[in-house]
């Protein structure tokens, strides 16, 4: 039988409410039965600074962070849209996570994307920008298919459950990817 896969999952809002956490919250659910997920917190970590690294290294819950990563078999991230980009939480967890000694928090760890927006373009543009971040630190992330839930508020309950029948059959489908996805890249062939 072939092992289950461990994945990490980082949501870039922080707030309650989140449409972009209630999608990770939905995905164990929907889900193959190969896929076990765990989710990561980024609230914590300071704003970048250099003056925070110790001889080059970050701090400890930085550390930490990078650990949970590496140790895992690929990283889900949900991200809403802020300006036309990633929210900046999200983006300083990655810098922090580029940071210290190699190979950093996302190097050669397959990644995938998600997100959901109250507009109507769904985080096109947070997922390129993402996207883009990725590729500078050397985290494949799957290109196809794209979940981008627009209008969240008409298929996201007010206790964060995804109701709409048709996005729940696209996650579907696409989670069946993530697995294939991440199979791709194993963790033993990683450095
Ligand atoms: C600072 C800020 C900027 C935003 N900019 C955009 C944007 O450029 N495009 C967009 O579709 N939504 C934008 N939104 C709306 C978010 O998509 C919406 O608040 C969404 O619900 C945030 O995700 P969350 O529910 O996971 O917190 C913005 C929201 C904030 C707070």
């Amino acid at each position: 039988m072939t092992a289950p896969l461990n994945l990490v999952t980082i949501s870039g809002s922080l707030r309650r409410g989140s449409f972009n956490t209630a999608l990770l919250d939905n995905i164990p659910d929907l889900a193959p039965s190969g896929l076990i997920f765990r989710r990561l917190e980024i609230r914590h970590l300071p704003v970048y600074d250099g003056d925070l690294e110790v001889d080059d290294m970050p701090p400890d819950a930085v550390r930490e962070l990078q650990r949970q990563i590496r140790a895992s078999d690929g990283i889900v991230i949900a991200t809403p849209e802020y300006n036309h980009g990633m929210p900046g939480g999200l983006k300083n967890a990655i810098d922090w996570l580029s940071r210290g000694p190699a190979p950093h928090g996302l190097q050669g760890v397959p990644s995938a994307m998600l997100g959901a927006s109250d507009g109507t373009i769904g985080t096109t543009r947070s997922q390129s920008h993402l996207r883009q971040t990725l590729a500078a630190l050397n985290s494949p992330a799957m290109p196809q298919p794209q979940v981008l839930v627009a209008r969240a508020q008409d298929k996201i309950d007010v206790d964060g459950k995804v109701t709409d029948e048709s996005t729940r059959k696209f996650i579907r489908g696409w989670l069946v990817e993530v697995e294939r996805w991440m199979r791709r890249f194993p963790r033993s062939e990683r450095e």
